[in-house]
């Protein structure tokens, strides 16, 4: 995904077709800031090379939950893909249907699993024997039939950072390889339940297709052994993790991607079978900034820092992962670059959001971190009793706010002290 979205018009850093430096103005800064046009661009790509084939998206709704962000989406016609029954109540909000979502994540509550059959959700990706017992009492209680498939894990490496890697067999997600036909066996015996699919998803960030199309292989030859016990499996999924450029990495582009994908599953005699994909980075990643002021530049004896007014709480991927975010001056500025740590003002040495960073900067100058679409703001917290950032959608020549600011008060609210 390009990040075409957010280019500079003379000198100064827009999105789309409004100044990142009017936008500050208006709405204050820390800033996530969206463009419409990119969203649609990175669905397009992937609605595209799954049009007039048995494919269908949902969109991870993790990686940005914004409602705003949401209904673009739905308004595209997109599926979900979900992990809380807060997610749930997020896409249905947003104009999303039940019946396009999917329900994954290795510890659904009872009460979260009653909410989806409720609503009517597509299917469940179960992870383990406890959840498909708890799924099929929750279900016989409502007199229901849970659609359901398997999160199968296919021990491939899908060579990402070891955090966000989860088709390994040291991981906690998915049924193991070997007991995946048993436990198959096992959920088609529930009376409370239908299998309906297969699924896998091997990591995050993935930047080859190779790790996909041995995860493919695997989960195919599974596919055929589950039903030479007499069960269909009727879709695949692939789940998501398909990478995006931060700095300078070379993930295959979207369309490229599904096609590579279809093919194999096509090629090896599977293409009956609906193909599921649950991307979210690859969606949302670059079509969103975060925009910060720079408050002090503060030159030390071993290293500069830039301290400016967005932190590990706005952003948590750098502290969390090393992440490297691409971080520009708004403006373009004609004054001695140094090179700088940027950090926030949040108490933890770990508060950083970019190192060793060559900028031409002053105090009170705007910097543009990059890339933040995707497990940005989602994952932001209020430490330090910090509000969250506000943020806003830009749609051509318009801006929309669609996160109000958080103010000191709000984040109290639920709190009392005790009696006299
Ligand atoms: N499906 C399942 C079952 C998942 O667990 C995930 C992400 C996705 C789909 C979407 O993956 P994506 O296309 O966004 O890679 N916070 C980390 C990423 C965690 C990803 C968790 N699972 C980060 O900031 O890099």
């Amino acid at each position: 995904m390009t990040r075409s979205a957010f280019d500079y018009v003379d000198g100064v850093l827009h999105a789309e077709g409004v100044s990142a430096v009017s936008l500050a103005e208006q709405f204050g800064t820390p800033l996530y800031v969206y463009s419409r046009a990119a969203l649609t661009a990175a669905w397009n790509a992937y609605a595209g090379a799954c049009a007039g084939r048995r494919a269908s998206v949902h969109v991870a709704v993790k990686a940005n939950s914004n409602l705003a962000v949401l209904n673009v989406f739905a308004r595209l016609g997109a599926g979900f893909d979900i992990v809380s029954g807060g997610e749930l109540a997020r896409v249905l909000a947003a104009g999303g249907k039940a019946e396009n979502t999917v329900f994954s994540g290795v510890g659904k509550q009872a009460g979260e699993m009653r909410d989806a059959l409720a609503a009517g959700v597509k299917c469940f990706n179960v992870e383990s024997i406890p959840e498909l017992d708890r799924l099929n009492a929750v279900a016989g209680e409502m007199g229901k039939k849970a659609p359901v498939s398997l999160r199968v894990n296919p021990d491939v490496d899908a060579k990402t950072h070891p955090y966000i890697s989860t088709g390994l067999k040291s991981n906690k997600f998915g049924v193991a390889f070997e007991d995946a036909r048993a436990t198959y066996q096992a959920a088609a015996a529930m009376a409370h339940l239908k299998v309906v699919g297969i699924d896998c998803h091997i990591g995050s960030q993935i930047t080859e297709v190779a790790p996909y199309l041995d995860a493919i292989d695997k989960v195919l030859e599974l596919v055929e052994q589950i039903e030479q016990d007499g069960i269909t499996i009727r879709h695949i999924d692939v789940g998501g993790g398909l990478g995006i450029t931060y700095d300078d990495e070379t993930p295959p582009e979207i369309g490229e991607f599904v096609r590579t994908v279809l093919d194999r599953i096509e090629v090896r005699g599977h293409g009956h079978r609906e193909v599921y994909f649950e991307p979210g980075r690859s969606l949302v990643g670059n079509a969103g900034v975060l925009l910060t002021q720079v408050e002090f530049l503060k030159p030390g004896a071993e290293k500069n820092f830039a301290i400016v007014d967005a932190a590990m709480t706005d952003l948590a991927r750098p502290a969390m992962y090393d992440a490297y975010h691409a971080i520009e001056p708004v403006v373009k500025r004609d004054v001695p670059a140094h090179v700088y740590d940027v950090v926030g003002p949040v108490c933890e040495s770990g508060d950083w959001l970019g190192r060793e960073r060559l900028l031409a900067v002053e105090p009170g100058d705007l910097l543009a971190i990059r890339s933040a679409g995707a497990y940005g703001f989602v994952m932001s917290s209020n430490y330090n009793t910090r509000g969250r950032a506000a943020e806003v959608m830009v749609d051509g020549t318009q801006a929309h706010v669609v996160r109000a600011r958080e103010e000191a008060q709000q984040l109290f609210a639920g709190e009392t002290i005790l009696p006299a």
